[in-house]
């Protein structure tokens, strides 16, 4: 089904199983060792070497300087401009589209390394079950050409469909008969069952056998990047006839919560342009396209979900939703922007006349009218801020109020700079102090008593302080420096993200030695975060390639100031228990080893390079 999909997949049939087909860790060790990233970069972008990096254009953004590069030893990619990175596997699922399994696969095949059967192609009833929704959409297709499709054909038409849209999303009919798919599909039990399964055929109450699902309908096919059908969605053709929609159930290959109608058509477009329009509907994302417009997708009849979200963001950091410029439309804009904002995407809304969705605008008002409408999105965080503050009575309850009712949405802003920027903003037009509406979003208190003497900054989506940076930066470009930690008191270690990314490290160096950081990159990585990996692979590419003796010192810096934070921290532990103590041994022991501390502390000290 490869003639579902555009653009970025190669053409050549492609596997996906919902959630991770299994495939043996061995053989991804393999894969993992033997592909080698500058070579299989280079097979997409012209790379120029320069000391260990290879530099090039940016396959994930338009540039016109390079900021992509694949860093040859170290076995990863990253773009100063755009920020993608990750290793070998990571590269193949951006640039294809791909899920991990998927990319995978691929690669092995393009290596020649042999995977189980189960894990080569889709697993033996899986594939069958796609088997069964080929059979149905050959029928579905073969129906609206034949006599029998007339109807459905001039009901297309009236809505502005034209064979050429019909061609592009597969569109085809299910005749109004209780038995048409029955007949078209071989008459063996076995293939009953399968379309069962799939949902096509439902079993009789009574007695034994199956009917059509989908009859006197216009059946849209729901595809998959990689190509295959995983479910059809169905409009009757009379305006009164109830369910309006009739969709397939979910099934082994298809989940509603992941699903994106349209994706296979849009990931270029979304690639291209930088941003995802998001609709409701199927004729709606018709409409779009009708308008020139192809980043356009739709969830299949059920509300926005976080994966939808993560999926759109491997392609583009922005999404644009168009929805109906009623209430209920505003309703919808607001559920869905907590779950994009937590995603890491930044969202516009551009709200339609009241009573209208794209497919209607286009009709009546022209391809023209509903372009306009896109252009106008605005940021739509802004603007639900600003419709909880107009008018915002200047009384202290008023004002509270607003702060606790914003806060939820504001929390979900991922992008440290972008959060602190509302905060400001927002404070001034409540006439707060920002530190005050801080202490709201944080939900009370900023006292954190591990928190590092200097403050932290943004590295991606997170916060790290600069000590710990450097640290990160000097220990993943040489694994070997590793032992330098070990002079740091035992509770040195730092909270949150800081403390997870340089336990993973560490970890990790202790595993695998010099191939710690690919490891730790990689999408089949999943105990570290997203977020983690980005900011990780951005500490690395800013550190460059400081050599061993600049990292060592820097490493070495970083330890005695973070050594030097931790005694802090445990002597005002010491000075705030003496104050209270009333024992003399105890009294006794507190001051010799405050004194113990102030002593390590100076030697730490003189190892500080006062800059
Ligand atoms: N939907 C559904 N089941 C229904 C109604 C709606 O699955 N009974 C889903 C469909 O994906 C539909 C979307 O919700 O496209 C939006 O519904 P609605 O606005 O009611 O329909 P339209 O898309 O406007 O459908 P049409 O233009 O064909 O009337
Ligand atoms: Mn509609």
């Amino acid at each position: 089904m490869a003639f579902l999909t555009r653009g970025a997949e190669t053409g050549r049939p492609q596997v996906a199983e919902v959630g991770l087909g299994l495939i043996p860790d061995h053989a991804l060790e393999e894969v993992r060792n033997r592909a080698d990233i500058v070579q299989i970069v280079s097979r997409y972008v012209t790379l120029k070497k320069s000391g260990p990096r290879h530099w090039g254009l940016c396959p994930f953004h338009s540039e016109k300087t390079a900021s992509f590069h694949v860093h040859e030893d170290k076995q990863i990619f990253y773009c100063f401009g755009c920020q993608a990175s990750g290793d070998v596997f990571a590269f193949r699922m951006r640039h294809d589209g791909l899920d991990f399994p998927d990319a995978a696969r691929a690669l092995a095949r393009e290596l020649g390394i042999p995977l189980p059967t189960s894990a080569s192609a889709p697993s033996g009833h899986v594939a069958q079950l796609y088997q069964a929704n080929d059979a149905a959409l050959g029928y579905f297709r073969q129906s609206l050409r034949s006599p029998e499709g007339a109807q459905a054909r001039r009901y297309l038409r009236a809505r502005g469909v034209s064979d050429d849209l019909v061609d592009r999303f597969q569109i085809g009919y299910a005749p109004s008969s209780w038995e048409g798919l029955q007949r078209h599909l071989a008459r063996k039990p076995q293939e009953f069952k399968l379309a069962e399964q799939a949902g096509l055929l439902v079993r009789r109450q009574t007695g034994d056998g199956y009917y059509d699902r989908f009859r006197g309908r216009i059946v849209f096919p729901i595809a998959e990047p990689s190509g295959h059908v995983v479910g059809f969605g169905g409009r009757a053709l009379g305006e009164d006839e109830t369910p309006k929609y009739l969709n397939s159930p979910e099934s082994p290959i298809y989940r509603k919560g992941r699903v994106l109608f349209g994706l296979p058509l849009a990931i270029d477009a979304i690639r291209r342009k930088g941003r995802a329009v998001l609709v409701e509907g199927y004729f709606d994302l018709v409409a779009l396209h009708r308008a020139g417009v192809e980043e356009g997708v739709a969830p299949c009849g059920t509300a926005l979900t976080v994966e939808h979200a993560q999926r759109l963001r491997r392609y583009a950091k922005e999404v644009v939703l168009l929805f109906d410029g009623d209430e209920a439309g505003q309703h919808a804009a607001e559920r869905a922007l907590p779950i994009l904002l937590a995603a890491g995407l930044r969202v516009r809304a551009a709200f339609l006349p009241t009573g209208e969705d794209p497919d209607t605008l286009i009709q009546r008002s022209g391809a023209a009218a509903l372009r306009a409408c896109l252009d106008a999105a605005e940021p739509l965080l802004d603007h639900l801020i600003e419709r909880r503050l107009r008018g915002l009575p200047d009384h202290a309850w008023a004002v509270a109020d607003a702060a606790h009712a914003i806060a939820p949405l504001l929390r979900a802003v991922r992008d440290p700079i972008e959060y602190e920027t509302y905060v400001r903003e927002i404070a001034k037009r409540l006439n707060v102090p920002p530190a005050a509406l801080a202490k709201v979003l944080q939900g009370g208190s900023t006292d954190d008593p591990s928190s590092p003497a200097t403050p932290a900054e943004p590295v991606g989506e997170i916060r790290l302080d600069p000590a710990t940076r450097v640290l990160l930066g000097a220990l993943a470009s040489y694994p070997q420096l590793l032992p330098l930690l070990d002079s740091l008191p035992p509770d040195w270690l730092l909270a949150g993200d800081a403390r997870e990314l340089l336990e993973r490290l560490t970890g990790a160096i202790r595993e695998r030695g010099d191939r710690a950081l690919a490891h730790l990159l990689s999408p089949s990585e999943q105990k570290l975060s997203e977020p983690l990996k980005s900011a990780l692979s951005r500490i690395v590419a800013e550190a460059g390639d400081t050599d061993l003796r600049a990292a060592k010192r820097a490493m070495q810096d970083c330890v005695a100031r973070l050594g030097i934070g931790a005694l802090d921290r445990r002597t005002r532990e010491l000075t705030a228990r003496l104050e209270s103590c009333k024992d003399p041994d105890e009294l006794e022991s507190l001051l010799q080893e405050k004194q113990r501390n102030l002593t390590e502390r100076r030697e730490l000290w003189s190892q500080v390079q006062h800059v």
